[in-house]
């Protein structure tokens, strides 16, 4: 399945909320796709640092090919898999500069504190950022497949919805007030003060006249890319609809996560865009005994612990067979859970991915990964 999904799409997005696997899924489905055949851009958001310098590429905005031995370390022809970061300053300049010709209002723009503000701290202006550089990316035509990676929002949903928040938050008519509404009629406090803007009047007293300056400065200047803003907003939102796109949604075996992934399937499913996958990650493996007795004749058995006294190896046992058992329950709950998720969202694969014993910070860890995916959480053929 994961196979079909490298094959045909052309665009595949990886949500999930924070800390649960996104950038580790993205960089090995996309690992796969391209060990298929496919020229693939993994689209990243901060890597970790190892997994990062495991991929032997420098993480710019502009995507690069993985050297020839990490290509061979996974299986991968040369030319076939490029590395990209997200770069969201990049990405919003690259869109002013396509929307004003002007340098000195690009400057202006570019200098003023709320365009910083909206940029960097806006929420939600990291998902849209994502969204501009793989509309570039798209746009640019010179890869098979991408494979986006999103920032770690508490909400999945948040990416799907980036733009169109953006997009209104830009046109909200709080904002749009603040616009100079003829050519000429350059902001003053004077307006801010009159009829209806006794709040805001005081809103400039609070936070000083400088602020409520620097805001309708940008705006006025930000009239000629708000046209653009909404424009690529709503051309990203039917691009993120297209069929050759599809949604893998990454989540921890847990209770509230499926319910999560659950309303964000249906979300999802309800503005048109069929999940293809669920991806659980980090499932625990099932422990292997919980009887004490079968557990303290396997410590006997091992070389290195001969001349320990049967009275150690016993209670050491049982302490083991406890904490099995303990181990037990939780993998138990999370059995349900995944049943409890497939038996909700029939059709929709749930592919898993254990907790592996370390990070995912090697090609080799990488590659595991990939293999779980592949084989649709049976995992590799040979362990
Ligand atoms: N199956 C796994 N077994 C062990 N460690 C894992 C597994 N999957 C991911 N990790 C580790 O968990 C950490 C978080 O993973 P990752 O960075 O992929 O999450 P993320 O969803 O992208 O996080 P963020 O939302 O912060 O961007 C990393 O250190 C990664 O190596
Ligand atoms: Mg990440």
């Amino acid at each position: 399945m994961i196979k079909a999904l490298s094959t045909e799409k052309r665009i595949v997005v990886c949500v999930g909320p924070g800390g649960v696997g996104k950038t580790t899924t993205a960089a090995a489905f996309a690992a796969l796709a391209a060990a298929a055949g496919r020229k693939t851009l993994v689209s990243t958001i901060d890597p970790a640092p190892r997994l990062a310098d495991a991929l032997g590429v420098p993480l710019t905005a502009d995507p690069t090919p993985v050297p020839a031995e990490v290509g061979r370390a996974l299986g991968i022809e040369p030319g076939r898999l490029y590395v990209a970061r997200l770069d969201t300053a990049r990405a919003f300049a690259a869109l002013v500069e396509e929307q004003v010709s002007d340098p000195a209002m690009r400057r202006r723009i570019f200098d003023n504190p709320i365009y910083r503000q909206i940029t960097t701290t806006l929420t939600g202006s990291q998902e849209y950022a994502a969204t501009l550089a793989l509309y570039d990316i798209v746009h640019r035509n010179e890869f098979d497949l991408v494979v986006l990676d999103t920032p770690p929002t508490a909400h999945a949903l948040d990416f799907l919805e980036a733009p169109r928040r953006i997009a209104e938050a830009i046109s909200s008519p709080a904002i749009k007030w603040f616009v100079k509404p003829a050519e000429g009629a350059r902001f003053s406090l004077q307006r801010l003060r009159a009829g209806s803007a006794v709040v805001l009047g005081r809103l400039a007293k609070f936070v000083g006249s400088r602020f409520m300056e620097d805001i309708a400065a940008f705006l006025t200047d930000f009239q000629v890319v708000l046209g653009g803003f909404l424009l690529r907003a709503e051309t990203i939102g039917k691009l993120l609809r297209q069929p050759d796109v599809a949604f893998l949604l990454v989540l921890a075996p847990e209770g509230p996560a499926v319910d999560e992934a659950l309303y964000f399937q249906k979300r999802l499913t309800e503005s048109g865009v069929p999940l293809a996958a669920f991806v659980a990650n980090r499932v625990h493996p099932r422990p292997g005994s919980t009887d004490a007795g079968e557990i303290a004749r396997s410590l006997r058995a091992r070389p290195e612990l001969v001349g320990v006294s049967d009275a150690a190896l016993d209670a050491t046992a049982e302490r083991l067979a406890r904490t099995a058992l303990d181990f037990q329950h939780l993998t138990d709950g999370e059995r349900r859970e995944l049943q409890r998720l497939a038996a909700a969202a029939p059709g929709i694969p749930v592919l898993e991915v254990p907790l592996l014993d370390h990070d995912v910070a090697s090609l080799a860890a990488l590659r595991t990964v990939g293999a779980f995916l592949d084989r649709g959480g049976d995992g590799p053929a040979s362990p």
